[in-house]
């Protein structure tokens, strides 16, 4: 029995009937396991500014410093969105948690059901079984260093920058996290032009030393572009900097299908967060449609990464495939096949999903 304190941060749209959900999740496996989780609820996001004019109130920050880990939905309002000019934003809550956080890692796992494999445009049989836990390095790169312009603003840099400490504290996670799956590790650099790619691999040959039950392969990310359309069966973990991330997990999001189905953990030395991919989806907030899966899924990967239960982890996994198998949809996974009667809305499914925990 393990005793936790979880806080669950819903935001605006449907990150609230997402969230919801992934509480339910939460409870049943406390009940299932004998463990005592205990929850607060904290705003952020357009119903924080709503409340008290502030995206990431100070009480929120200290709550979720407080808690051993957050679950969190998304945040967006359409009255920013063909704005601008707005000072204060929904998404300002979002990234100034991130930092005050920590939150350097940034977890995307690219999970495909198999009963989803026909809603992809990439071949079943290339497809099937295809199952990545990406490591994207969050506060460093390209997107932190210098920038600016020069020759009467006809000329513009962005300085990609690593330093050892940045590259080994991702690197670290990523290994920990091969050593648990199946001990293979893709590491995603251009140490054959840049300067911070080379010192990438070296830190990252360098931590290799220290995990010699992983076995580490060393990709040039055009390569891994490639092969990840290709061959996506060939990778299990993957580290890479965060320009790099940003790219292939986009790209790689395709072989799970639907963005209702993805879900991320961002980790740093403090609390952990757990979100879906997706945002708060105005078109279809309030109606009940939402797909919660990746909300579910998140609070699977809480499980597993912030509090170290890997069975309760796979135990909610399961449930997840199993509804799947069942042959229950929500709309955004439905197709043309797909009986009418099996395609449900947010907490009908969540409770599809909770029978088989
Ligand atoms: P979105 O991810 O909210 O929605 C994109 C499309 O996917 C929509 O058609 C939506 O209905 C659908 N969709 C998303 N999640 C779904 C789910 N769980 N089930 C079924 N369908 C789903 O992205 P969009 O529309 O570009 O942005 C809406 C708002 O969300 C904006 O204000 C944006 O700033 C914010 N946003 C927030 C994020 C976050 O909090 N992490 C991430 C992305 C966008
Ligand atoms: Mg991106």
């Amino acid at each position: 029995m393990a005793k936790k304190h979880i806080l669950i941060v819903p935001g605006d749209g449907i990150g609230q009937e997402v969230t919801e959900v992934g509480k339910k999740v939460l409870e049943k496996i406390a009940t299932k396991f004998g463990h005592d989780f205990t929850y607060d609820e904290a705003l952020i996001g357009h119903v924080a500014i709503e409340a008290t004019g502030d995206p990431l109130p100070a009480e929120t920050l200290e709550k979720m410093k407080a808690s051993d880990a957050v679950l969190f939905g998304a945040v967006g309002h359409p009255k920013y969105d063909n704005d601008p000019s707005a000072k204060v934003r929904p998404e300002q809550g979002l990234l100034k948690m991130r930092k005050e956080l920590g939150l350097y890692a940034n977890l995307r796992p690219i999970k495909l059901f198999d009963e989803l494999l026909s809603a992809s445009s990439i071949k079943p049989e290339i497809l099937k079984g295809a199952d990545i836990l990406f490591f994207r390095e969050l506060t460093g790169d390209i997107y932190f260093g210098e920038k600016g312009r020069k020759n009467n603003g006809d000329t513009a840099y962005d300085v990609a920058e690593y330093s050892r400490y940045e590259v080994e504290r991702i690197g670290r996670k990523a290994f920990e996290a091969a050593r648990t799956r199946k001990k293979h590790l893709v590491s995603v650099d251009k140490a054959n032009v840049l300067e911070s790619s080379r010192l990438w691999r070296e830190v990252i040959q360098k931590l290799a030393l220290e995990y010699p039950d992983v076995t580490v392969e060393y990709q040039f990310v055009d390569a891994t572009a490639m092969l990840l359309i290709k061959d996506p069966k060939r990778f299990d973990v993957v580290v890479t900097a965060n320009l790099f991330g940003d790219i292939l997990t986009d790209e790689a999001s395709q072989i799970a299908g639907s963005m209702g189905m993805l879900a991320s953990a961002s980790i740093g030395d403090g609390t952990g967060v757990y979100e879906p991919i997706h945002g708060s989806a105005h078109d279809i907030t309030g109606k009940g449609l939402a797909n919660p899966m990746a909300s579910v899924l998140s609070a699977a990967l809480l499980l597993d990464i912030s509090f170290g239960m890997k069975a309760e982890s796979e135990v909610v996994i399961n449930a997840v495939d199993q509804v799947l198998k069942k042959g229950f949809r929500t709309g955004d996974i439905a197709d043309a096949t797909t009986d009418k009667s099996m395609i449900l809305g947010t907490d009908a499914i969540g409770e599809e999903i909770l029978k088989l925990i």
